[in-house]
C-alpha cells in the first residue's frame, strides 16, 4: 500500500511549535505535595483488587466507571478528574500515552493540551481521528503533581485496567506514545530512542495479542522539533502497519 501521509502538514506543525511546553510553573514546582496514602492496603493488594474489578467489567462504560471509583492510586488525592479514554472503542488504532497533564486533568479527557493537539494533527496526517477511527488512553489515569512522571507503583495499580481496556476495545495496533508507556508496557530496560522504529508484540494476561509500535511523545517533539524526521518515520511505520492489519 502506498504512503499517503501529508508531510507538509506535520512539518508546518512542528516548525510552529513553541520551544518548551508544559513545564510546571515555579509556584507549582515549589508546592508539589508528596502523597503516600493508600489506606491500610499494600500496593500488591491494590493490584489484586484492580485485577478483580477489571475482570468484572464487560464494557468500556463499566470499565471507565470502575476506574473512576477505584481508590488504589495515591494520585487521586491531588488531581481534579480521572482521565480514562477518548475516541472510538473498537477502532484499529489505540494510542496509549503516559497520563494526564494539567489540561487533561481539568477537562477529564486524554491528550487535549498542546501535546494532544499535536498528536491529533499527527494522527490526522495518516487519516486517523479520535472522532472516527482512533482510541486514545494512557497507562495512568490521574495527573501526578507538578507533571512528574508516574512512579512504578502508580503504573502498576492502573495496569489491570489498561489490559482490560485493550481486551474490550480489541485494537489491531497499539501505539505507545513516549518512553513511559513504551518502557512500562514492554517491561523494557531500553529507552524510547532505542525502542522506537521497531514493532513488538503485546499480550494481555487474558490472552489478547496485538502488535505494539512505540513513537516519540508529541510533548517531546514540541521541545525538540529537530527530531521531527524521527517522528515522521514513526508515523509512516504506523500507517504502513495499519494498512496491512486492516487489509
Ligand atoms: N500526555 C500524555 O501522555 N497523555 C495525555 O493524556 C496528555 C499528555
Amino acid at each position: 500500500m502506498g504512503v499517503t501521509v501529508d508531510e507538509p502538514l506535520v512539518e508546518a506543525l512542528l516548525a510552529a511549535a513553541p520551544a518548551v511546553v508544559e513545564a510546571p510553573a515555579a509556584a507549582e514546582k515549589a508546592e508539589i505535595p508528596v502523597v503516600r496514602r493508600r489506606g491500610a492496603r499494600s500496593v500488591s493488594e491494590w493490584i489484586r483488587e484492580a485485577e478483580r474489578i477489571a475482570a468484572g467489567c464487560a464494557s468500556m462504560d463499566a470499565l471507565a466507571r470502575a476506574i473512576d471509583e477505584f481508590g488504589g492510586s495515591p494520585l487521586k488525592a491531588t488531581c481534579e478528574n480521572t482521565v480514562v479514554y477518548d475516541g472510538i472503542p473498537g477502532a484499529s488504532l489505540m494510542v496509549i500515552g503516559e497520563g494526564p497533564g494539567a489540561e487533561e486533568d481539568r477537562q477529564g479527557k486524554p491528550f487535549v493540551g498542546k501535546a494532544g493537539q499535536l498528536l491529533d494533527k499527527m494522527l490526522a496526517a495518516i487519516g486517523r481521528r479520535r472522532t472516527e477511527n482512533a482510541l486514545i488512553s494512557n497507562v495512568n489515569y490521574w495527573r501526578p503533581p507538578g507533571n512528574r512522571n508516574p512512579e512504578i507503583d502508580e503504573l502498576a495499580v492502573c495496569r489491570p485496567f489498561v489490559d482490560r481496556m485493550i481486551e474490550i476495545a480489541c485494537p489491531k495496533l497499539i501505539v505507545a506514545a513516549g518512553g513511559v508507556p513504551a518502557v512500562s508496557l514492554l517491561n523494557s530496560r531500553d529507552g524510547i530512542m532505542k525502542l522506537r522504529g521497531n514493532e513488538y508484540t503485546y499480550t494481555t494476561p487474558g490472552g489478547y495479542t496485538v502488535p505494539l509500535i512505540p513513537m516519540l511523545h508529541p510533548a517531546y517533539l514540541l521541545r525538540r522539533p529537530q527530531d521531527k524526521s524521527r517522528a515522521w518515520r514513526d508515523l509512516l511505520l504506523m500507517e504502513k502497519r495499519l494498512g496491512e492489519l486492516e487489509a
